[in-house]
């Protein structure tokens, strides 16, 4: 499996490490920097590493900075992403199982080492299990991107929230 992996200047060793983890463990990483400690913008490497992902140029991307939100906020502006933020294992699972999500973030300064590592392992092993009811889901998040027409649209979930009175979703 092919990751793109990039981060801010105030996580580049985390990033470094990780990407050594990743390839200890038999990924091909491809490092879209940043390289140094130099201050930089996060955003810059959000979209290296999504654009590398929707072009199918790598499979899947993981990105870094000191908090995940910055860099993550970032990354959900390229077209095709959809990015988590986690900090924890059960959060890396759910997003790949559930939202399909082919690229997540975290927090280099926040989380610490053996829980990214952890992270990683859990959301590399997990597999999306596509259900309709989250096939809909990705399909209308997806949909968010591509449309302006829902701003102020109040009325834009109603059909899910009538479906959840309903009681047709588990969670
Ligand atoms: C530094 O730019 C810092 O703001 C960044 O690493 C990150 O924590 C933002 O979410």
């Amino acid at each position: 499996m092919k990751v793109a992996i990039g981060c801010d200047h105030i996580v580049t060793d985390i990033k470094n490490h990780i990407k050594e983890y990743l390839e200890n463990r038999g990924f091909e990483v491809v490092d879209c920097g940043t390289y140094d400690f130099e201050r930089t913008h996060y955003p810059i490497y959000g979209k290296r590493v999504a654009e590398k992902v929707v072009t199918k140029e790598v499979d899947l991307g993981v990105v870094l900075c000191g908090t995940g939100v910055g860099i993550t906020n970032a990354v959900q502006k390229v077209k095709g992403a959809r990015c988590a933020l986690v900090g924890d294992v059960a959060a890396a699972v759910y997003a790949k199982e559930e939202l399909n999500c082919n690229i997540i973030g975290v927090g280099g300064r926040v989380s610490g080492i053996g829980m990214i590592e952890d992270i990683m392992d859990a959301y590399f092993a997990a597999e999306y299990k596509p259900t309709d009811e989250n096939k809909e889901l990705i399909n209308k998040i997806d949909n968010l991107i591509d449309r302006t027409d829902y701003i102020g649209d109040d009325h834009f979930f109603d059909e899910f929230l009538e479906k959840w009175d309903r009681g047709e979703y588990h969670d």
